[in-house]
């Protein structure tokens, strides 16, 4: 594991997604993407949600027994096809991940009157840290491109942080419309 998922899997829920995590409805599931040690797995099963955690390496979650959880241990940038494909979720929650062939899927995953909350670092970070390669650093705007046409935004920043370390990032929260 590297210092950097060492970091967040000690870390407390995103305020960002906690923010915006009484939104989403306890009658869907809620898909937690590269989850790590699982802050915000655990964040929505103790709201009440069900949980779909996906991971390389979920040996973080070992402690967690809960029958509204499902694990996918699963290498997102290896397999040949998105696992969760054709899945509905009430919620798709990505922080501190990027793999960029499968954002048009996560969108995908997003169910009528469901949400997009997605944070992580952006083009800028470079001064303060890692990550610094572009491969793992949103362009700007690019999340607003990503939802364009699909999603509405609810919010959405673009911005420096300082806390949990200093840090350039982009994050939004996206809802699909119920038509
Ligand atoms: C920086 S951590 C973020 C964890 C969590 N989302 C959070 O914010 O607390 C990045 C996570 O991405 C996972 N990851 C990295 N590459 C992956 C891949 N190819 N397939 C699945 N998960 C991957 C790592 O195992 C790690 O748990």
């Amino acid at each position: 594991m590297s210092r950097i998922d060492a970091l967040h899997r000690s870390l407390a829920p995103s305020s960002w997604v906690k923010r915006f995590a009484s939104k989403i409805l306890l009658t869907g599931s809620v898909l937690d993407v590269a989850c790590g040690a699982g802050r915000h797995t655990r964040l929505f099963l103790e709201q009440g949600h069900s949980v779909t955690a996906v991971d390389r390496d979920l040996s973080a979650l070992a402690d967690i027994r809960n029958e509204r959880l499902t694990r996918i241990e699963s290498d997102l940038e290896t397999e040949p096809s998105w696992p969760l494909f054709g899945e509905r979720f009430s919620g798709v929650i990505v922080t501190n991940y990027l793999h960029r062939p499968r954002l048009k899927d996560l969108v995908e995953n997003v169910e009528s009157s469901g949400y997009l909350i997605y944070e992580t670092f952006a083009q800028g970070n470079q001064r303060f840290g890692k990550p610094t390669n572009p491969k793992y650093l949103l362009r700007s705007g690019e999340l607003l491109e990503l939802v364009r046409g699909a999603l509405t935004v609810v919010s959405y920043e673009d911005i420096v942080v300082t806390k949990p370390k200093p840090a350039k990032i982009q994050r939004i929260c996206a809802l699909r419309e119920r038509i």
